[in-house]
C-alpha cells in the first residue's frame, strides 16, 4: 500500500537523504524542518504516517508526537533517535510511537519500520470494519428478536380473540338450532343476530391485524364531511339500537370537505364507536344507555366526537388505551382498536382526546386537519 507519508528533521541533507529513500520505496513523500511545520503540513495533508527527529530545536520529537496523537490517535510516528538517546527512545514509545530507528539510518531497518507502520494502519481498518459489521449484525439481530417476540404477542392476541368469538359463536348456533327444534322464531332470531355480530367482529379484527402487521399508505381523496360521517353512523345505527342503547347522531348540513383515505378513516373511528358499544352493553349499573355521534367544522379542521355514558375509565386505563395489546375485555378484546385508530389518525396528521371520568362514560374527540400536513403530528392528547 503506497501512502503519502511526513518526514520532519531540522538538518537538510537528512531531509534530502530520506526523501529520496522514501521515494525509492514507492512512497509520497512531504518533507518539514520543525515541529510547527510538520503540524501544519499534517493538518492539511494528514499523512497516516510520520517519521520524525526526536531532537530539533523549538518543538522536539516527542512533543511532536504527543500533539500529532492528540490530533489523530491513529497516526503513526516513527522516532528518528541518535546513538545515547535510548531515554527518550523509550519516553517516546510511552507516548505510543510506532517504533525508533536510530542514526546513522539504515534504509532497511527504516523499510521495516515503515512497513510495520502500514501493517498496524491495515489492522485498524480491519478491525474497525469488522467491529461495525458486528454492531450492524448485532443491530439487526435485536430487531429480528423485538419483531419475533411482537409477533408472539399479537398471535396469543389473537388466538384469545377467536377463542371469545368462537364461544360466542357456539351460543349463537345453539340458539338456532334450539329455536328450530322448539320451533321458536325468537329464538333463531337471536341467535342469527349474534352470528351476523360476530362475522363483523372477525371482520374488524382483520382488518385492525392487516394494519397493525404493517402501516399502509393512505390513498388520500378529498371528502365531504356531512356524506362521510352520515355513511359511518349508517353502518352503526342499526347495530347500536340492535343492542337497546340510544343513538343520537348530529352530522349538520355543510361542513365542507377535508382529505382523507375515507376506509382508513372509517375503520379507524369504528374502533371508537365499537368500544363505546361494548362500554355500555358491559355497564350494568344503568339500565339505558346512550351514544353520540357528533360531527362538525372548527376552522382548518373537521371534529368528531364519540360519546358513551357507559362505566368510563379510571386513569391506569386511560394511560394504557391506546398501547398495542392493551384490553381489559379478556378473551372479547384482542387491544389492537384503538392502537390502529391513532396510527390511522396519526396518519391523517390529527389527534385525539380523550376526557372520561369513572361511572359516567367516556368522550373521544377526533380532530383531523382538512389538509393532510406533510409530516403527521403526534396523535394524542388527554
Ligand atoms: N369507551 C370506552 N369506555 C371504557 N373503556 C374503554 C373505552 N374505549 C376503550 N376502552 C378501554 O381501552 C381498552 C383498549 O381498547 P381497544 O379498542 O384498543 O381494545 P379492545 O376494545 O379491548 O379490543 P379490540 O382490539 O377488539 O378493539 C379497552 O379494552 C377498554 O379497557
Ligand atoms: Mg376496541
Amino acid at each position: 500500500m503506497k501512502q503519502a507519508i511526513l518526514i520532519v528533521d531540522d538538518e537538510p541533507d537528512i531531509r534530502d537523504v530520506l526523501t529520496l529513500a522514501i521515494n525509492d520505496l514507492g512512497h509520497n513523500v512531504l518533507a518539514a524542518a520543525d515541529g510547527d511545520e510538520a503540524l501544519r503540513m499534517f493538518r492539511e495533508a494528514r499523512t497516516p504516517v510520520v517519521v520524525t527527529d526526536i531532537k530539533m530545536p523549538g518543538m522536539d520529537g516527542i512533543e511532536l508526537l504527543k500533539r500529532l496523537k492528540r490530533e489523530d490517535p491513529d497516526i503513526e510516528v516513527v522516532m528518528i533517535t541518535g546513538h545515547g538517546d535510548l531515554d527518550l527512545a523509550i519516553r517516546s514509545l510511552k507516548h505510543e510511537a510506532t517504533d525508533f530507528i536510530t542514526k546513522p539510518i539504515n534504509i532497511d531497518v527504516l523499510e521495516i519500520a515503515l512497513k510495520r507502520a502500514q501493517e498496524r494502519i491495515l489492522t485498524r481498518q480491519k478491525l474497525k470494519e469488522y467491529t461495525e459489521h458486528l454492531e450492524q449484525h448485532i443491530r439487526e439481530k435485536s430487531e429480528l428478536q423485538s419483531r419475533l417476540s411482537a409477533l408472539g404477542l399479537m398471535i396469543g392476541s389473537i388466538s384469545h380473540g377467536i377463542k371469545g368469538l368462537l364461544t360466542g359463536l357456539d351460543g349463537a348456533i345453539y340458539l338456532v338450532e334450539s329455536g328450530f327444534s322448539k320451533n321458536d322464531p325468537a329464538k333463531i332470531t337471536d341467535g342469527w343476530q349474534t352470528v351476523k355480530l360476530t362475522i363483523e367482529r372477525v371482520r374488524k379484527m382483520m382488518l385492525d391485524i392487516l394494519y397493525a402487521a404493517k402501516e399502509r399508505e393512505l390513498k388520500t381523496e378529498r371528502v365531504q364531511t356531512a356524506e362521510f360521517a352520515r355513511e359511518l353512523a349508517g353502518r352503526f345505527e342499526a347495530k347500536i339500537r340492535g343492542q337497546g342503547v340510544e343513538f343520537v347522531c348530529e352530522v349538520g348540513p355543510g361542513n365542507g370537505g377535508f382529505d382523507a383515505d375515507p376506509s382508513y378513516l372509517q375503520a379507524a373511528l369504528a374502533n371508537i364507536l365499537e368500544n363505546a358499544l361494548d362500554a355500555c352493553c358491559r355497564d350494568e349499573c344503568k339500565l339505558r344507555h346512550c351514544i353520540t355521534f357528533r360531527v362538525r367544522g372548527e376552522g382548518d379542521t373537521v371534529v368528531f366526537e364519540i360519546g358513551d355514558d357507559g362505566p368510563g375509565m379510571d386513569s391506569e386505563t386511560k394511560q394504557k388505551l391506546f398501547d398495542l395489546f392493551f384490553s381489559s375485555k379478556g378473551a372479547h378484546g384482542t387491544g389492537l382498536g384503538l392502537f390502529v385508530t391513532q396510527k390511522i389518525v396519526e396518519q391523517h396528521g390529527g389527534r385525539i382526546e380523550v376526557r372520561s371520568t369513572p361511572g359516567h362514560g367516556s368522550l373521544f374527540r377526533v380532530m383531523i386537519p382538512r389538509k393532510t400536513p406533510a409530516t403527521p403530528t403526534a396523535a394524542i392528547s388527554a
